[in-house]
Order: structure tokens, then C-alpha cells, then sequence
């Protein structure tokens, strides 16, 4: 092995510590920054040995590296303009999206290493079509999930009659097209199949999955464009992409799996749908006679005189974009000498890190967050929980067998002296079931919009007392 060999191969051993050492940063909020940043600086630094190994190699001719440089600027602009421009509510649409170009150029490689007139063994064969196959159908369904969130397509479950007996058609037509490609390599026919099986099944597979799903599919998803981008790296004999790919894969499978065991749901439940779409109308929104209705005034009493207040966010205080009057209340509580902080649910929202990012954005201080194991012991001795727009987490009936939500760990905002939630009817959560919290002597409805709630409340404390 040459010394030019040995110190690209070296350089791609410390980009992939950068991405490893990357991931692990980001374990913390308080280090996920610097956690992005290493692994950016990483991947960079893969890119430019990677350009460097092909002009050593004499691999890519003058026209080539125009064509490359001027791809890097544009992707690069784009991605940037993109990133920092998207609020933090269309985060999942435009990971998705990110998703979509990460598969297709996966599967575009290895369809150019197909079709380039030098024939590939079998082995190569065999990943190139994987590759081709995953990389086909995250495109496609990245960009129907991309197109859900963002309301460019009906968020209902989209079922059509005979949608199934055609996924299973897309599906015989790849894996017919994917052995034939391995048999002969390069043949365009199985190629063409291929490529349009894969599309189709993107299409069909995340078409019936409800709205309230897309962040567990674009998980899903996003774990499939790393194992495409690791069969690429195959294909291309391309250690570092093998191993970037590997990582996405792997993290963004586990990801997938905690969020669906901590929705007390599984992944093929979610794929072929079940409870929970999260796109019904809302039944049993009349203001039930057996609820404590309250007051903004009577809340603001209550939170002025306590020791301790808990807030509970959920999934109306994203819905409402209420979080920097959330802050401002908090802080107004803190100012009185009162312990505040956030319970948050893992699973609280419709995205992971939906509430951390929503109260990221307004500021809130991190050890003011609780998470589900921390906050849980503090209840008991809280003077108010305020929940504001969260439902299915703080139910008790998931401590009991035989619901939707059985087994679901959730906050135990009932452990609170004095319950107060904020939303405004008497409409169920995603699992689309009663709430035994809202029933409590202890509870005090405030049925309102949780912005508008909020303000009044922060109103009520200032006026009332002081
Ligand atoms: P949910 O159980 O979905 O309840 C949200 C509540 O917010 C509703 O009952 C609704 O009641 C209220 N609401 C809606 N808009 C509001 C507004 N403008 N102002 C005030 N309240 C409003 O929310 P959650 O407790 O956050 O639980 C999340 C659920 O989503 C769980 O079941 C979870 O499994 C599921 N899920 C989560 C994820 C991730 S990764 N976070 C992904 C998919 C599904 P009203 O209509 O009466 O106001």
C-alpha cells in the first residue's frame, strides 16, 4: 500500500471517531451542538480526502471535478438556506425531505455503477440492487411523508381499493426485477423494473399510514437511507460511506424502536396501521358534567401561592405555538420565588424532542426540563401541575390492562396536590380515548386555547397579585 493509501485511509479512520464521537455528544442537549459540529467537520473532511483520492487516482477528468464543485456549492447552498431558514415546527418535513435526496443518491450511484459498462460481480451485484431497491422506495416515501406534514396531501390514511394487492404487485415486480439484476448485472429491463417497483412501493407503503404517524415512519425512513448509503459504500468500496451509512442505519433504527415502545405500540402496527392515526375528528368534546371547570382567576391564586409548579406540555401547546407564553409565565412564577419546571414525556407531541425544541425556542433554561424518569418522583410533592395541551401522556388508565394506551409509561401529573389543564374542550389525545385525570376531584379544567389560556393566567398573576 502506497503512503498516499495509507494516509487517505488513516484520515477516513478519524472522520468515522468524528461521526462515532459525534453521535455520542449529542446523547446531552448541552452538547448536541458541539456533538453536529463534530460530525460535520468529519463529514467535510471525508469529502475533501474523497476528492483528493480522485484526482491522486487520475479518476476524474477536468469537466468532472467542474461538475462536482459546482454540485457541492449548489447542494450546499440549498442545505444551508434550508436549515437555517425552517422553523422549528417543519423540522420533520424537512428531514424527510433531507431523507428523500439521501436515498435517491444512494440508489443513483449504484445504478451508475451498473450501467457503466464495466461488469460487476455478483456480489456487487447484490448490494448494488439492496441499494437501489431501499434507496428507491425512501425517496418516494420521504416524500409523501414530507407531503403529509406539510398538508400538500390529505394527512388521513389514504386507502384506495385494491391498495394492497398492488403494494403486493410493486413488491413481486422488485423482487423479481432485484434477482434478475443480480443474475445478469447491468441488464437494463431488470433495472428499469427495479427502479419502478421501488418507487411505486414508497408510494404505497406510506400513503395509508395517518399524519399523526410521520414521525415514527420518517425515523423509519431515515434509518433506511443509511443502509442505503452503507450499500453504496459496498458498491463503492467506500469505507467511510459504509460506515456513515451504518451508523444513520443503526441509530436511526433504534430511535425508531424507542419511540414506537414508548408509544406502547409496535413498528409493524404503525406500518399497516391501527389505532391512533391521530387524523379522526375528535368525538366526546362536550364539557362533561363530571369535570371541575375553572377559571384564569382562580388558577392564578392557586399558582401565586404555591411552592412548586410543574408544567406539563404536550401536544396542544405545539399545536397553539403557546411555548414563549409558557416562558413568560414560568419566568413571572420564578420571579416570586417559586420552583418552577417542564415534565417532559418522551413521546409528549408528535415528533421526538418536540417539546425540548419547542422550549428551546422559547429560551427555557435546560435544567429546567425534567425528563419522564426525573420529573415522575417530584409530583408528589408539587403544589400545581399545569398541563397545557397534553393528554394521552398524563392518563391514568394506562396504568390499568385492556386500553389503547395499556402499558404506555406515562407522567404521573395525579400524584400533583392540584391539577390544572389547559385545553379547550373535552377532546381526546391521538389514542383517542377518555382521560380518568380530567375526572379527579383534584382537577381543575381551563378550557381555552392554550395561548390564549396562558396569557390570561400570566394577566390573572400580574393583577391579582402583583
Ligand atoms: P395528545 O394526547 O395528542 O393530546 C393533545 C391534546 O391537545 C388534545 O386532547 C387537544 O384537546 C389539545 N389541544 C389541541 N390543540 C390545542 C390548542 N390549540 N390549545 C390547547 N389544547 C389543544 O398529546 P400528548 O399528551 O402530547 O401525547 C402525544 C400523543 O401522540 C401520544 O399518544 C403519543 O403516543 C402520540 N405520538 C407521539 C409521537 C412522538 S414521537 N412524540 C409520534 C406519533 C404519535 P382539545 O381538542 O380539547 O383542545
Amino acid at each position: 500500500m502506497s503512503a498516499f493509501d495509507t494516509a487517505t485511509r488513516l484520515v477516513y479512520l478519524a472522520a468515522a471517531a468524528g461521526f462515532v464521537l459525534g453521535l455520542h455528544l449529542m446523547n446531552s442537549p448541552a452538547t448536541a451542538r458541539r456533538g453536529n459540529q463534530l460530525s460535520a467537520a468529519a463529514m467535510a473532511v471525508a469529502v475533501l480526502v474523497t476528492g483528493a483520492v480522485l484526482i491522486h487516482d487520475d479518476s476524474i477528468t477536468a469537466v468532472g471535478v467542474v461538475v462536482l464543485l459546482a454540485g457541492a456549492a449548489f447542494g450546499g447552498a440549498v442545505g444551508l438556506y434550508a436549515a437555517r431558514g425552517v422553523a422549528m415546527t417543519a423540522m420533520p418535513q424537512l428531514v424527510s425531505l433531507f431523507n428523500a435526496v439521501g436515498g435517491a443518491a444512494a440508489a443513483l450511484l449504484a445504478v451508475n455503477d451498473l450501467t457503466d459498462g464495466t461488469s460487476a460481480g455478483t456480489s456487487v451485484a447484490v448490494t448494488a440492487a439492496l441499494d437501489i431497491l431501499i434507496g428507491t422506495v425512501t425517496f418516494t416515501g420521504s416524500l409523501i411523508a414530507a407531503g403529509k406534514l406539510q398538508g400538500w396531501i390529505p394527512s388521513q390514511p389514504l386507502v384506495f381499493p385494491g391498495a394492497r394487492a398492488l403494494t403486493g404487485v410493486l413488491a413481486a415486480g422488485f423482487l423479481g426485477g432485484g434477482c434478475w439484476l443480480v443474475a445478469a448485472p447491468g441488464d437494463r429491463v431488470a433495472l428499469v423494473l427495479l427502479v419502478l417497483c421501488g418507487l411505486g412501493f414508497g408510494v404505497t407503503m406510506v400513503l395509508p399510514i395517518g399524519g399523526a404517524d410521520m414521525p415514527v415512519v420518517i425515523s423509519l425512513l431515515n434509518a433506511f437511507t443509511g443502509t442505503a448509503v452503507a450499500m453504496a459504500g459496498f458498491v463503492l468500496a467506500n469505507p467511510v460511506l459504509i460506515i456513515a451509512g451504518a451508523l444513520v442505519g443503526a441509530s436511526g433504527t433504534i430511535l425508531t424502536k424507542l419511540m414506537a415502545d414508548a408509544m406502547n405500540r409496535s413498528i409493524p402496527s404503525i406500518i399497516v396501521g391501527g389505532f391512533g392515526t391521530g387524523d379522526a375528528p375528535s368525538v366526546g368534546t362536550s364539557r362533561d358534567a363530571h369535570v371541575r371547570e375553572v377559571s384564569a382567576d382562580d388558577v392564578a391564586i392557586q399558582l401565586a401561592y404555591a411552592s412548586k409548579v410543574m408544567f406539563v406540555p404536550g401536544y396542544g401547546l405545539a399545536a397553539a405555538q403557546a411555548q414563549h407564553q409558557l416562558a413568560e409565565l414560568g419566568q413571572l412564577l420564578e420571579a416570586r420565588g417559586i420552583e418552577v419546571s417542564y415534565a417532559i414525556h418522551p413521546v409528549a407531541g408528535r415528533m421526538p424532542g418536540h417539546m425540548n425544541v419547542l422550549l428551546a425556542e422559547a429560551n427555557v433554561p435546560y435544567p429546567q426540563l425534567q425528563e419522564m424518569d426525573e420529573a415522575n418522583p417530584e409530583f408528589a410533592r408539587t403544589d400545581v401541575a399545569l398541563v397545557v395541551g397534553a393528554n394521552d401522556v398524563t392518563n391514568p388508565v394506562a396504568r390499568r390492562p385492556g386500553n389503547p394506551i395499556s402499558g404506555m409509561p406515562i407522567l404521573d401529573v395525579d400524584q400533583a396536590r392540584a391539577v390544572v389543564v389547559i385545553k379547550r374542550s373535552m377532546g381526546h389525545g391521538y389514542a383517542g380515548i377518555d382521560n380518568e385525570l380530567y375526572a379527579d376531584p383534584r382537577t381543575g379544567m381551563l378550557f381555552a386555547d392554550a395561548r390564549r389560556g396562558i396569557t390570561e393566567l400570566t394577566a390573572a398573576v400580574k393583577t391579582l397579585v402583583g
